[in-house]
Parts: C-alpha cells; structure tokens; sequence
C-alpha cells in the first residue's frame, strides 16, 4: 500500500515509517440527516482516499494534506489506548467537499494502528474520536462506509441496530459528485442544532426523518428491480424535503440541483452529506457523463464503489 504518505512521511522525519494504511471517501445514496435519528442509510465507499503513513514517536508529529489532522488522530489514538505517533498524510479526497474525508482520515488511522479491529468497532471508535475532535455530535454512517464498503455494492445500514445489507449498484449508473464551490467545516454549521430540533420533534423536521427514511427503503427496492428511473425520481423527492423540510440546502446549491435535473441522461440529484453546501449527488447513466459534465458547469468527480478499510 504505498503511496504519496510514504514519501511525505520520509521527507518529514528522514526515516521509514511503521505502519502504512488507507481509507476511501464515501458518497451516501440516499437517507440523509437519518443514521443519528436510527434510521436506515445507503452509502458507498469510493475510490478517492486518505492514504497514511506512521511510526510510534515520543510526541505526535503530523504532516497532513487531509482534511482534519492532528486533533483528530490525537482523539482517535485516545480512544484506542495508543501513544503518540509521527504520521503523514496523502489524499485524493477534497477536503470539505461532502465526500467524508475526515472519517475516512480517521478510519485509516484506526486501520493503521489497529488493523485486527472489527470494522463495526472501528466505526464506532471513529465516530467518537471525530464527536470529540470537534464537538459536532456526527451519526455513524461516513465511518462505516469508510470502514465496511464494499465495491460494487452499496452499504445499507441500520443505524439503530447496526446491521449491514449490502446492495449490488449497477454498472450502468454512474457516481458523479458536483462541487458547489462551497466549502465548510461542519463544525461551523448548525449541524448540532438541526440534530437537537428533530430529536425534539419539530414538525418539519420529523417530517423529514419519516419520508427520508421511507425514500431509502424504495430506493433501495428500485435498485434491486433495476428501476433506475425511480431512483433518480427519489433523489428529487430527497432533495426537496432536504431544502424545504431540514433547510440544509443553500440558493447556490439548489441552483446546481436543477440545472441537473435538466440535463438529458442525468437520473436525479441531491445535495449530498450535511449539506449547508459542500456537494451534490447526480446519478447519470453510462455514456452521458462526458456531455452531462460539460452541462453542469462545475467540477465534478465521478467515482467508482470501492473496499471499505475493513472490507471483509
Ligand atoms: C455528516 C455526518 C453524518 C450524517 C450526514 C448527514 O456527513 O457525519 O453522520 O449525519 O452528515 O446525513
């Protein structure tokens, strides 16, 4: 597993490093702003990465090109009962993007330093070390696509009782991720407090959390029956109930939704991840990327399903 991290991680520190790991990014489907509410999610790891490269040391050095760093490995390698460590990091993942960098940052750390844990359990483990990091009380979805995705498929997660089903993703059906240009930390957006609200039970937002959650379930039916229309159809669904119902959604972004919805080949899109910026899913059929990229008028990343860190 060599990579960038290694280079990096010699040119840092003048020696070789110990321990050598990697995590993918992810994109979720669909079930957005549900797994901290037990609901059900379908994620997927991709093929973009954090690459790691690391060495027990005396005090924590870091040299980072992903999204987090220091706080991050320092809350993570707390909560496994490790020392401090020198590590270096490579990524082909854009920070801030949408795309989980974070946990997919804190996911390979826990693979480096802990390769024969449980993916179930380095999923948790990176939720908490991420819940403490940075005070945003995240769900667990990113860190058990990061850590349990398997290519080809799509993770369908139970968040309130932690079972996996693994759904195929067609080949036909392309994974384009479109930037917004809008790039946030979570921890400056009213993540916590759209959390509190509908663990509150505000009506809006509840609303959202019953239909989102009803939309995974048909979704995932739709991609099991090869009904790839109807996917798109929920991704709009999704949306809308993500601008109007949860009030994630921003004018730039909603901009790009539609303009997507337009464009010939495109199945659906949504904002994706959090929200409050940051990306948009569109789901596009083969042979239309090249011309739905030029259409869009933003940069956009399509992906392929790949391992989870912890793949079985
Ligand atoms: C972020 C969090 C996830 C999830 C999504 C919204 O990505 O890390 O736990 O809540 O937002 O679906």
């Amino acid at each position: 597993m060599k990579s960038d991290a290694d280079e990096l991680f010699r040119e840092a520190f003048g020696v070789e490093p110990r321990w050598r790991s990697r995590a993918p990014g992810r994109v979720n489907l669909i079930g957005e702003h549900v797994d901290y509410m037990g609901g059900l999610v379908l994620p997927a790891a991709v093929d973009r990465y954090v690459w790691l490269a690391g060495a027990p040391a005396h005090r924590w050095e870091v040299r980072s090109e992903a999204s987090g760093g220091e706080d991050y490995l320092r809350a993570l390698a707390a909560e496994l009962g490790a020392g401090p460590q020198r590590v270096a990091a490579a990524a082909s993942l854009p920070a801030g993007f949408g795309m989980s960098s974070s946990a997919a940052l804190l996911v390979a750390a826990a693979a480096g330093l802990e390769p024969e844990l449980d993916g179930r359990e380095a999923a948790l483990v990176c939720q908490r070390a991420e819940q403490k990091a940075t005070g945003v009380m995240v769900g667990v979805m990113d860190q058990f696509a990061s850590a349990m995705g398997r290519r080809g498929h799509a993770l369908l997660l139970d968040c309130s009782t932690l079972d996996v089903r693994y759904v195929p993703f067609p080949a036909e059906m392309l994974i384009v991720v479109v930037d917004s240009g809008v790039r946030r930390e979570l921890a400056d957006t009213p993540y916590n407090q759209r959390r509190r609200e509908a663990e509150a039970g505000m009506p809006k937002r509840a609303r959202h959390v019953e239909t989102e959650i009803e939309r995974v379930k048909r979704f995932t039916a739709a991609l099991e029956g090869g009904d790839r229309r109807r996917c798109g159809e929920l991704l709009k669904e999704s949306h809308r109930s993500l601008r109007d119902d949860f009030e994630v959604s921003t004018p730039a972004v909603d901009a790009i939704v539609e303009r997507a919805w337009a464009i010939p080949g495109c199945l659906g899109a949504r904002i994706m991840g959090a929200g409050f910026g940051g990306s948009i899913l569109a789901l596009v059929e083969r042979g239309a990327e090249a011309a739905f990229e030029v259409a869009i008028g933003a940069p956009t990343v399509v992906c392929a399903t790949a391992d989870g860190a912890f793949a079985a």
